[in-house]
């Protein structure tokens, strides 16, 4: 079947419509002709595979990742940096339409849109370390990812040969993390499992840890090799990091995102919400009066306290938990929650707030359409950037300043 591609979907592929039902085609470009087959069926929409480019776009290029068409992982491998840009600004545009914003949206690209990520989870399957595919959810296997800074690929090396001497029945993932001080390699057990240190091991800090998501408050960290500290230095300020708490994947756009983020806070006291180890708690602390950041994970809460200036306070709760107290005092909130976006508690009680203003950092489109549609009834979008922080997928990092009406 021949199809135009009319448009990109939030989640980076190409939009076709055929006797009036939609077609999503991943690794296609607005303005393409395509051969596709049908590989999905839904009442609504079909999901095709190109066959054939009949009309390639002027941005086509060949994918560099022999894993592109497999893994999933990635959705704009097959066009330039300046294109795939281009598209991320059109879904944009497209998503905020819903929320009544036609205005500019400004963007910041990444410095670098290869080998920019400080954090890769591998999955573990008998003895070989992969990705579960976005496209078939099947394991594949890789030696390589175009995602991951090089110093990570050479710890994914040597993990993959400890893994082929060694056999592990309740393995499930290995996390890679660089920090200034080398890469962190943290082996996740479903269950406890006797670990065999090996020298091969040496020249990298390893935790062993038990748990469903490292990240998560459940995960235990049970035993450390070689571990002398981790820090981590983003605009001119050094953390000490654990191997659970969260960090931006690419420092060179969360830099650039700090510091949008600093200058466009205008307020006396500032809730930070959803603050992580509290660097960007820091860096508002130096320009506002009192900064209150609220963190719900322990290890990013004890960071947080270790970095604490004079004028600012941290909370170890859920933002919902204590939102209502908080927003009574503050006039200016940053909310930068995880994929699930906020509670519509939080929503309710800012509202209800003499909060001025808000900055909603996120990075996940469904969740944050629909908190703005709850804000924007009371709140103005004043400025809307987009940061590449996470090149060649299709996930997004976006900024919205908004004020009261
Ligand atoms: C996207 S990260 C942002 C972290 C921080 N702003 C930064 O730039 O490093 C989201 C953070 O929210 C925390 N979190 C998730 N749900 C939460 C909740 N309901 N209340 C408070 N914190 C939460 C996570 O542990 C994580 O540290």
């Amino acid at each position: 079947m021949l199809v135009k591609i009319i448009d990109m979907s939030y989640d980076g592929n190409g939009v076709a419509k055929h006797s009036g039902k939609t077609i999503f085609i991943p690794h296609t470009d607005v303005g393409e002709e395509v051969e596709i087959e049908i590989v999905k069926s839904r009442s609504k929409f079909d999901v095709g595979s190109v066959t054939k480019v009949v009309k390639a776009s002027s941005y086509r290029t060949i994918p560099p990742c022999p894993y592109y068409n497999e893994c999933g992982g990635c959705a704009f491998q097959h066009v330039s940096y300046q294109r795939e840009l281009m598209l991320k600004k059109m879904i944009l545009q497209n998503e905020l339409k819903k929320v009544g914003y036609i205005g500019d949206i400004d963007i910041e690209p990444s410095k670098s849109n290869y080998h920019y990520r400080n954090k890769i989870k591998l999955t573990h399957k008998q003895g070989e370390l992969g990705y579960i595919s976005a496209i078939s959810h099947d394991f594949v296997g890789i030696k390589s990812c175009l995602l991951a800074e090089s110093d990570i690929l050479d710890a994914v090396n040597v993990a993959r040969e400890y893994l082929k001497k060694y056999k592990y029945a309740h393995l499930k993932s290995v996390y890679f993390r660089k920090f200034n001080d080398g890469v962190m390699i943290i082996f996740l057990f479903a269950k406890r499992e006797a670990f065999l240190y090996d020298k091969i091991l040496d020249r990298f800090p390893i935790f062993l840890a038990e748990g469903e998501v490292l990240e998560s408050d459940k995960a235990k960290i049970n035993k450390k090799y070689n571990v002398v500290k981790m820090s981590y230095k983003i605009l001119d300020e050094e953390f000490k990091i654990d191997a659970k708490s969260f960090l931006q994947v690419n420092v060179d756009v969360a830099e650039k995102l700090y510091d949008f983020v600093v200058k466009n806070v205008d307020g006396k006291t500032v809730i930070n919400a959803y603050s992580g180890q509290g660097v960007l708690s820091k860096l508002l602390a130096k320009k506002a009066e009192k900064v209150i950041g609220v963190e719900c994970q322990k290890s990013s809460h004890g960071i947080a306290e270790t970095i604490k200036m004079d004028n600012m306070t941290n909370y170890n709760a859920k933002v919902e938990e204590v939102i209502s107290k908080l927003s009574k005092e503050a006039d200016f909130i940053v909310l930068d929650p995880a994929r699930e976006g906020c509670k519509e508690k939080v929503l309710e009680e800012i509202i209800k707030s003499n909060i001025k203003n808000i900055i909603y950092i996120s990075c996940n489109f469904s969740t944050l359409t629909r908190d703005l549609k709850h804000l924007t009834k009371f709140y103005k979008i004043q400025k809307v950037k987009f940061f590449d922080m996470f090149p060649l997928t299709a996930n997004m990092e976006t900024c919205v300043v908004l004020e009261k009406y």
